[in-house]
């Protein structure tokens, strides 16, 4: 049986290196600030928006949060995104999407200044991760937080290790890739237009699902000893638990995968709580860096 990486703990070793740090800078008169940006009533975002902000609090940060009605315009957006650039008590800006359709997303995602996008979604950061400057780039955090997990097992260098993306997503799929391709792997990425991907897939000593499709990833698409990691967060409908009840699965087959896979990630409990612990360490990072200190490595 495959070993079980625990995103859990993991990503309370992150919080935890987070906090000590975030006191370490109070030394030199900054506390990190993060600031969340919200539109709109999506009941799953609000979710989200709400455990960044908790998690930014329990980091020691300045936490601010600005939820705004949904008719909010782009302009409007925009002016809060330039406020909040300006501020210097603020070196993270979060910006939750999905955005409402009358707000470009891209547009708003381009006006968070590059040294506070600790989403890592501006096009500066997009290219330093895909030029290889790793070092000055913020990453996004659901990849940044795989890697993490990925290195517990292969450690950081993965030269001659064949790496399978499932999944071509500017916010997963496409950094992830980066992030192994830096690490020294032989990256391959899949998508929805890919031939016999179950076939593909075996050939992947690590094998990363960013899909979107509950359970898709079977078994026997996992070579013996591959490291599997799962990004996906389904929902789907768990009539054993009673009805109308719901639990959440990844886009892996979890028990059938187990057997073959040398290490994999459950969900949940294995990428999801990383993320958060990414976010806080980014926004760490961004202190540091306006502080003119050497941020600590994650
Ligand atoms: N752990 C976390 O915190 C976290 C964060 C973000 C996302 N997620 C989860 O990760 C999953 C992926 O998210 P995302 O934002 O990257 O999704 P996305 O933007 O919908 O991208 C999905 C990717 O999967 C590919 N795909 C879809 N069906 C496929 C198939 N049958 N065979 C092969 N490839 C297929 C798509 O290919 P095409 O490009 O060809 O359409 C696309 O590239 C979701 O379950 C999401 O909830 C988790």
């Amino acid at each position: 049986m495959a070993e079980i990486i625990d995103g859990k703990t993991i990503a309370e070793d992150v919080i935890a290196r987070v906090k000590q740090q975030a006191a370490s800078l109070a030394g030199s008169g900054v506390t990190p600030g993060l600031a969340v940006v919200i539109v709109g009533e999506d009941p799953a975002s609000q979710v989200y928006v709400a455990s960044k902000s908790r998690r930014a609090k329990e980091c020691g940060f300045h936490s601010v949060q600005h939820s705004l009605p949904a008719e909010t315009s782009e302009e409007a957006l925009v002016a809060l995104i330039d406020e909040l650039n300006a501020d210097p008590a603020i070196h993270g800006i979060l910006v939750q999407l999905p955005l409402p359709d009358h707000v470009d997303a891209g547009r708003i995602i381009q006006a968070i200044a590059p040294e506070k996008d600790v989403d890592g979604f501006h096009f500066i950061n997009v290219g330093k991760l895909g030029t290889g400057e790793v070092a000055t780039a913020f990453v996004p955090c659901t990849p940044a937080g795989a890697m993490l997990m990925l290195e517990r097992v292969r450690g950081k260098d993965l030269s001659g290790l064949s790496a399978v993306v499932v999944g071509r997503s500017n916010i997963v799929g496409k950094p992830m890739a980066n992030l192994l391709l830096a690490a020294n792997a032989t990256v391959t990425i899949a998508h929805s237009r890919t031939k016999d991907l179950p076939g593909l897939a075996r050939t992947a000593d690590i094998l990363v699902a960013a899909v979107g499709r509950p359970e898709m990833i079977r078994g026997d698409w996992v070579k013996p000893g591959a490291t599997v990691i799962d990004v996906g967060i389904n929902r789907i409908a768990a009539p054993e638990k009673g009805e109308g009840k719901t639990r959440l699965v990844g886009d892996v087959a979890f028990a059938e995968a187990s057997r073959n896979a040398g290490a994999i990630t459950p969900v949940p409990g294995g990428v999801g709580p990383m993320t958060i612990a990414m976010l806080m360490a980014n926004t760490l990072t961004s202190a540091f860096r306006a502080a003119g200190r050497e941020p600590p490595a994650f």
